[in-house]
């Protein structure tokens, strides 16, 4: 039940699902390749088409994506089952992307931060230095038809340098574009921004890319990822991700928590009359098994309400 009702229908939205990558690429335990799979499976059925299934990065780094290769090549193994769902992974460099490619990816993700600190941490090398690394990832997806996302983190704040120029942000995610991104995810890494520092960074980046190509990627350490998927939403963003349960955070963040939660994004845009294509009831499921699995609680507040009001239901 959705509790409140629409009464104007407004454009659809278009989730991206990261749990199976940003989620578990920071839980502490790691979950086997059949429950890998099997979540996978889970949210396909409950309507997701873009699920963000893994990162060819390095294992000494993400000891929980060591096991994308095979991950990839699984699901790749039964197409039916995943018929009509894009399978982006994450290729930091041309060494990520070949394996990637040998494991059967047609979608990757490079990406790069607006902060030279956190470029540093999460991925060994200055901003520079990684546009230069993703030329021959760009060149070889251009010439195979891959289609490549492109991240850009910190562009609200970095962990390490505080706040980040909007500028900063825009410049990057045009030069990204230039080099042939098909869209810029941004990324609130640490979940500090709000409606008042993450409007500024869209109006700044929305000058140089067109919105249809910017999507929104905000985790939730301060609470504020709905209010700042409802503020990218009124400007104009149509694409958001979100992870299941809210599970993750990122490893070079340290206190940063998951992403919005997917359940809590259906929730709120299905009630804003934005339809999103996901059933809510399949995936309050899939994110409860998902937690059970890791043996953590859901960090979405529409699921637990709904599990507590079935429980509730069930004891009447
Ligand atoms: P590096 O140390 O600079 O690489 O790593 P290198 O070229 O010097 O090689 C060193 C070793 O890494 C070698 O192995 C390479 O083979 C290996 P060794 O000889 O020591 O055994 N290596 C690789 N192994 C597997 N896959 C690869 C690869 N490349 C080199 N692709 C690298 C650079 C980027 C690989 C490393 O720093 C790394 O893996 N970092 C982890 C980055 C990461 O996954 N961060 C989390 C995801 S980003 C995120 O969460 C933010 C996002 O959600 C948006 C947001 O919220 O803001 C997207
Ligand atoms: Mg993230």
């Amino acid at each position: 039940m959705n509790t409140s009702k629409p009464t104007v229908a407004r454009t659809a939205v278009r989730i991206v699902e990261v749990g199976p990558r940003d989620g578990l690429q920071n839980e502490p335990a790691n979950l086997p390749l059949d429950a890998k799979r099997e979540l996978i499976e889970r949210l396909a059925r409950a309507g997701l088409r873009e699920i963000e299934a893994g990162a060819f990065v390095s294992p000494k780094h993400i000891p929980q994506m060591a096991d994308s290769g095979p991950l990839l090549r699984l699901l790749r193994s039964e197409p039916e089952r995943l018929a009509g769902v894009r399978l982006p992974v994450l290729t930091p460099n041309l060494q990520g992307y070949t394996a990637a490619v040998e494991a059967g990816a047609d979608h990757v993700a490079v990406f790069a931060a607006a902060s030279e600190t956190f470029s540093q941490k999460n991925i060994n090398c200055s901003i520079d230095e990684s546009l230069r690394r993703f030329e021959p990832v760009l060149a070889a997806a251009r010439a195979a038809r891959i289609r490549v996302r492109g991240y850009l983190s910190c562009v609200v704040a970095c962990p390490y340098e505080g706040a980040i120029a909007p500028a900063t942000v825009a410049a990057l995610a045009a030069e990204l574009m230039n080099m042939g991104c098909s869209e810029i995810s941004l990324g609130d890494t640490i979940g500090v921004g709000t409606p008042g520092t993450v409007l500024p960074m869209l109006e700044a980046v929305a000058r140089l890319v067109p919105l249809k190509q910017l999507g929104g990627h905000f985790h939730d350490t301060y609470g504020m990822a709905v209010t700042n998927c409802y503020a990218a939403y009124e400007f104009g963003v149509r694409t958001f991700d979100a992870s299941v349960a809210g599970l993750g955070g990122c490893p070079y963040a340290p206190g940063a928590s998951g992403n919005v939660a997917t359940e809590d994004l259906v929730y709120l845009f299905e009630g804003l009359g934005a339809s999103t294509g996901v059933d809510l009831d399949a995936l309050v499921e899939c994110g409860s098994w998902v937690c059970a699995q890791l043996g953590r609680p859901s960090s979405s507040r529409v699921a637990a309400s709904r599990i507590a009001r079935r429980a509730g239901d069930a004891a009447a």
